[in-house]
């Protein structure tokens, strides 16, 4: 699905050489390697604070916690997400509360989140799904006119940027009180092993945050809070260093495949393209189409035998996750259901040449058109 071996040797001088610095140094956890690439991200997005931490699922536990969610609050969550954006409010002893999405931009549905808030709903978590923007605008107004606070799902969509109707545009994770992110490998910004951040604009939340990611430590040995041990090591921030200013290259050549493939099916009866919502930039963390009336399963295997990769990105959604149970409510979430049945996400990278995409596309209309 991903070509991170050729991003590598096109980057290896200076990610190797960068990493050697870190090895040479022994600094690997904290110092000026991970300062530093905090505070690039925090001028990259355009945000006053950024908390590496260990992984994007930390991110939003501690985000979660540095909010002062107790058990029993409510949070709103997407049922059509990754399990980690519910697991955090599980673990915390939070009660998830899943809504719908939209049918187009597949990110959680402002109808449903406003019919779900109640006296005990805490927080919403907006999760950037394959690349592009929730509909921030909207829900920024909802969530302050019922006094709950906003923890963007930024895993998926660093990068993008979100058109307000005022005309100003902003990084995505910048909007709530807290952004989470993760530079997983495969993410559109990733280490070479786990990694995530959490950014904010208030001094106060990112303080608590901060304390929260290091044992709830305030000085050595005193610990006024109870936090976690969640860091990024100098290692991996080594990386993210080096490939932060390609970050919107990256974008770019992600968008130039995604182009071509919508122009490839884009008058294909059978197969939806992703839909660009006008509000947010999409950074194609995924490409996925929405199948109608072409057999997913005999697509997927049709492609494996060619060689093709795809991906099912989710074929169950958390209201039907055994563990999650607790989170369904007799909402219609129809076009979740709709999606997990129908959604095949395709190869997409930064190094995809022409030529490879052109026989992944070849494929797929061989086989949609023979049906
Ligand atoms: C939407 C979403 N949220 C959270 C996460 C968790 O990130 P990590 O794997 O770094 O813990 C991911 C990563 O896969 C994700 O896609």
């Amino acid at each position: 699905m991903v070509d991170l071996q050729t991003q590598y040797m096109r980057l290896k001088d200076e990610i190797d050489g960068s990493v050697l610095n870190v090895m040479d140094s022994t600094r690997f956890i904290g110092g000026p390697v991970v300062d530093g690439f905090a505070r690039e991200l925090e001028a990259y997005l355009g945000c006053k604070h950024v908390i590496p931490c260990a992984n994007g699922t930390d991110a939003l536990q501690i985000a979660m916690m540095a909010l002062g969610l107790k058990p029993g609050d409510e949070v709103i969550v997407p049922t059509f997400t990754y399990v980690a954006t519910a697991e955090v409010i599980a673990l915390l002893g939070l009660t998830p509360v899943m809504v719908d999405v939209e049918p187009d931009t597949f990110c959680i549905d402002l109808k449903q989140v406003e019919e779900a808030i109640t006296s005990s709903t805490k927080a919403i978590v907006p999760v950037h799904l394959y690349g592009q923007c929730a509909d921030m605008e909207g829900l920024m107004n909802l969530a302050n006119a019922h006094g709950i606070h906003v923890i963007e799902d930024n895993a998926q969509a660093i990068g993008s940027d979100y058109h307000f109707s005022n005309g100003k545009t902003v990084k995505s994770g910048t909007i709530g009180d807290f952004g989470c992110t993760s530079f997983f490998p495969s993410k559109n910004l990733g280490c070479f092993g786990d990694g995530g951040a959490i950014c904010t604009n208030n001094d106060e939340l990112a303080a608590t945050a901060r304390i929260i990611a290091s044992h709830g430590q305030t000085q050595l040995y005193v610990h006024d809070l109870i936090g976690v041990n969640s860091r990024l090591d100098a290692i991996q921030a080594a990386v993210l260093k080096v490939k932060l200013p390609h970050l919107d290259d990256f974008i770019a050549r992600r968008t130039r495949v995604a182009d071509r493939y919508d122009a490839a099916f884009s008058s294909c009866e059978g197969i939806k393209t992703p839909v660009r919502g006008v509000q947010s930039k999409h950074v194609f963390h995924q490409y996925t189409l929405v199948l109608n009336g072409v057999d997913r399963n005999e697509l997927k295997s049709f492609l494996a035998e060619n060689e093709v990769p795809s991906m099912i990105y989710y074929p169950i959604p958390l209201h039907k996750q055994k563990a999650y149970a607790m989170g369904n409510t007799d909402r219609n979430y129809s076009t979740t259901e709709e999606l997990c049945a129908n959604v095949i996400s395709l190869p997409i990278h930064t190094e995809m040449e022409e030529q490879q995409q052109e026989y992944i596309i070849e494929k797929v209309l061989e086989f949609v058109n023979k049906g």
